[in-house]
Formats: C-alpha cells, sequence, structure tokens
C-alpha cells in the first residue's frame, strides 16, 4: 500500500510540460499514394510550428509517397501494423525490419480494428509490439474497453490488464520508445467522445501501471493519447487533460485543416 501512496505522489508532482504530446493520425484503410502526397503536402505548412509530435500511420502502400512528401518537415511517418516475426511464410503480413528499412519511425500495434477484425489479442499485441521495439521503431499501443466493458464497471481492471500483457518482456530502456493510445472502442469512429474526465481518468490509470511496472520516473515520462472521435472541436479540452499527452486521430486526420486545429490544440 505504501508503495502504491508513493507511486500516486510521484505521479502527481510531475508536471505535464515534461511529457512530450503527441499528435497521430491514423489514416485506417484511406488514401491512395497519389492522395496521401497531396495530403501531406497541404498539411505541412499548416502543422510546421508545431510545439509537439506529429506523425501519420499511413496505408502500407502509401509509405513511399508519404515519407517522399514529408521529407525536410516536423511530420514523421509511421505504419499501421507489423508482424511479430522478421520474415517467412505469412501471405500479407509486412514485418518490422521492413518498415524500419522503408525509414518509418513509428507503428500502431493492437489497434480495436486490428483486434475486432483480425484475430489480434492481448499475446499478438505484445509481440507485434517486442518486434516493433526490437527493430527500434516507436510502438503506439493500442488499449480499451468496449461499452459492454465499460457498463459492467471493469474498465480500469481491463485496460491496466492490457497494458500489462502488452508489455511483457519489454525492457524500461524499450519503454522510451513506448506510446500508449488509450481508445475506448465505443467513441472510435461514432462521434461518442469520452468525456475529458472519462478520458484523463484511465489515461492516469494506464500510467499508474506502467509506474509500478517501470517505476514512477518512466511512469511520469510515458506519452498516453486518447483517441476515439478526437477532432477540431473537442480537441482543446481533451489535450489540456494533466494525463492525456495528445492523441490518436482517425477521421479527422483526413482533414488538413481539422488535423492541424487539433495539433495546435496540443501545442499550447
Ligand atoms: P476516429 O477518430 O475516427 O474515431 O478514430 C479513432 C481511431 O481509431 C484512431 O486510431
Amino acid at each position: 500500500m505504501e508503495n502504491e501512496s508513493n507511486a500516486k505522489d510521484g505521479l502527481q508532482i510531475m508536471n505535464k510540460a515534461l511529457r512530450q504530446a503527441i499528435i497521430a493520425g491514423n489514416w485506417k484503410m484511406n488514401n491512395t499514394p497519389a492522395q496521401a502526397a497531396s495530403l501531406i503536402n497541404e498539411m505541412k505548412p499548416l502543422v510546421a510550428d508545431a510545439d509537439c509530435g506529429v506523425v501519420l500511420c499511413v496505408p502500407f502502400v502509401d509509405i513511399p509517397a508519404a515519407l517522399e512528401a514529408a521529407k525536410g518537415s516536423n511530420i514523421k511517418i509511421g505504419a499501421q501494423n507489423c508482424h511479430f516475426e522478421a520474415s517467412g511464410a505469412f501471405t500479407g503480413e509486412i514485418s518490422a525490419p521492413m518498415l524500419k528499412d522503408m525509414g518509418v519511425e513509428y507503428v500502431i500495434v493492437g489497434h480495436s480494428e486490428r483486434r475486432t477484425y483480425f484475430g489480434d489479442t492481448d499475446i499478438t499485441v505484445n509481440k507485434r509490439a517486442r518486434a516493433a521495439l526490437e527493430n527500434g521503431l516507436t510502438a503506439i499501443i493500442c488499449v480499451g474497453e468496449t461499452l459492454e466493458q465499460r457498463e459492467q464497471g471493469i474498465t480500469d481492471e481491463l485496460v491496466a490488464l492490457q497494458t500489462k500483457i502488452a508489455l511483457q518482456g519489454v525492457t524500461a530502456d524499450q519503454m522510451k520508445k513506448v506510446i500508449i493510445a488509450y481508445e475506448p472502442v465505443w467513441a472510435i469512429g461514432t462521434g461518442r467522445t469520452a468525456t475529458a474526465e472519462q478520458a484523463n481518468e484511465v489515461c492516469y490509470v494506464i500510467r499508474e501501471t506502467i509506474s509500478e511496472l517501470y517505476g514512477c520516473k518512466t511512469g511520469n515520462a510515458v506519452t498516453i493519447q486518447y483517441g476515439g472521435s478526437m477532432n477540431a472541436k473537442n480537441a482543446d479540452e481533451l489535450v489540456a487533460q494533466p494525463d492525456v499527452d495528445g492523441g490518436l486521430i482517425g477521421g479527422a486526420s483526413l482533414k488538413a485543416e481539422d488535423f492541424s486545429v487539433i495539433v495546435k490544440a496540443a501545442s499550447k
């Protein structure tokens, strides 16, 4: 118990400004390579003054065009998934070394759409995250509860467990390249955003979980994003929360103007 309260005190005294807020767009299955280049060219001047990290996670085939368009700007390019093996008989999959070789710096793992439609489990999410980290990529690990789980009152336990399993075997040093995205499944693509308080509460639970595993210093330093119907209108309030360090943005990352407003909100 004493450790727990110490952990909380340690967390509370830390200044949010010491962590890097990151706004990452998740384009999902949208944009051809030509459309990717044109959207990034439109975004570049709008986000050039950002005082936060700016990342776009694009479909695999868009990566070369996206890297080329983003060259010399503050926009970093990420992928939306990676396999856990380096190579082999895994038809349709892309490995972490392949992404690294292309110049990709970030990769989303464990997005709820991968968990729901493509059979990703807490165990495979852990394997993918480790593969990403072993290859020097920054892993954006997604966790979050369904509406049913929220109504059952198990959100905190569930998200803490997802976080713990995702991080099994991840070293303290590798944690410097881990971002956790709290994405309540019921808020994704539904237009139904978590309230700022709900988002902050669960991001805090994640921070506490990481502090238990790696110590307060790591818990305080880790970037924890909120994702789920974040848009140009509600971003201000969400990213201002003490434990919310930016966001993982779906729909609103497909529009240069909306995305740039969110980036500005996280730069304040
Ligand atoms: P929306 O912003 O479209 O709700 O998507 C969120 C998301 O899934 C980001 O990964």
